[in-house]
């Protein structure tokens, strides 16, 4: 596998294609950990008003852990999984106190926030720190899948591990953040569930699947 290639055409594309979402402006941590909230059961273009509204009304890591929870459900109001708002609350208590109000940038210190799952870790440490951290979400298993034409159930843990050593293997680790975002965003716009534009693909030539034609059939889901 040309990983060098595949990340050239991988980040050239991004870089010109990327959308311009308010997370990503400036990189700041305590914005790429709330939209990475947000955008864990929610899409991108719900989020994207709340996200804005939400760092008006907390703009800081203590803002976010002084205010009243109340406060903090009523923003969230509308997203849905409320749990998630509760837990990044007391998150940002524990960012407030143990680490000064700066979103730690180790994997213990973020893995142990609560909210803070395997796939956000990577996302934090990666778009904010730079680090070459997978960030394995269901977009990316599903790009995975189709480039090495794998078929084992994602919805197994093991099969998320794998796919986690595979980006070990190909991130750009001159880019990390770029390489994540990336593959993201083309399970978001090119890789898309049912329907792949193959044909638009800038990675089109490194895909074991678009080579057999069964991009369709993966990645495999087993029925609960
Ligand atoms: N989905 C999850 N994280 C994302 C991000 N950083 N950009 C776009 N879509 C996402």
């Amino acid at each position: 596998f040309d990983a060098q290639g595949f990340q050239r055409q991988l980040l050239e594309w991004y870089q010109g294609q990327k959308r311009e979402l308010p997370w990503r402006i400036d990189g700041d941590p305590y914005k790429v950990w709330v939209s990475e909230i947000m955008l864990q059961q929610t899409r991108v273009d719900t989020v994207i008003p709340y996200f804005c509204h939400f760092m008006e009304q907390f703009p800081t890591v203590q803002d976010l852990a002084y205010a009243e929870e109340e406060k903090v459900l009523k923003a969230w109001e509308g997203l849905g999984y409320y749990s998630r708002a509760r837990n990044l609350h007391q998150a940002a208590k524990e960012v407030t106190e143990m680490y000064g109000g700066k979103v730690p940038d180790t994997k213990v210190g973020v893995s142990n926030l609560k909210g803070v799952g395997p796939y956000t870790a990577g996302a934090i440490l990666s778009i904010a720190y730079g680090m070459s951290e997978p960030a394995v979400d269901g977009n990316v298993m599903r790009v995975l899948s189709r480039i090495f034409a794998i078929d084992d159930d994602i919805g197994r843990a093991k099969t998320r591990k794998r796919f986690e050593a595979i980006v070990r293997e190909i991130i750009a680790h001159d880019n990390p953040s770029d390489f994540n975002q990336g593959m993201m965003e083309l399970g978001a716009l090119i890789c898309t569930p049912t329907s792949p534009s193959c044909l638009l693909c800038p990675v089109r030539d490194h895909c074991q699947a678009y080579e057999k034609g069964i991009e369709t059939h993966l990645p495999v889901k087993a029925k609960k």
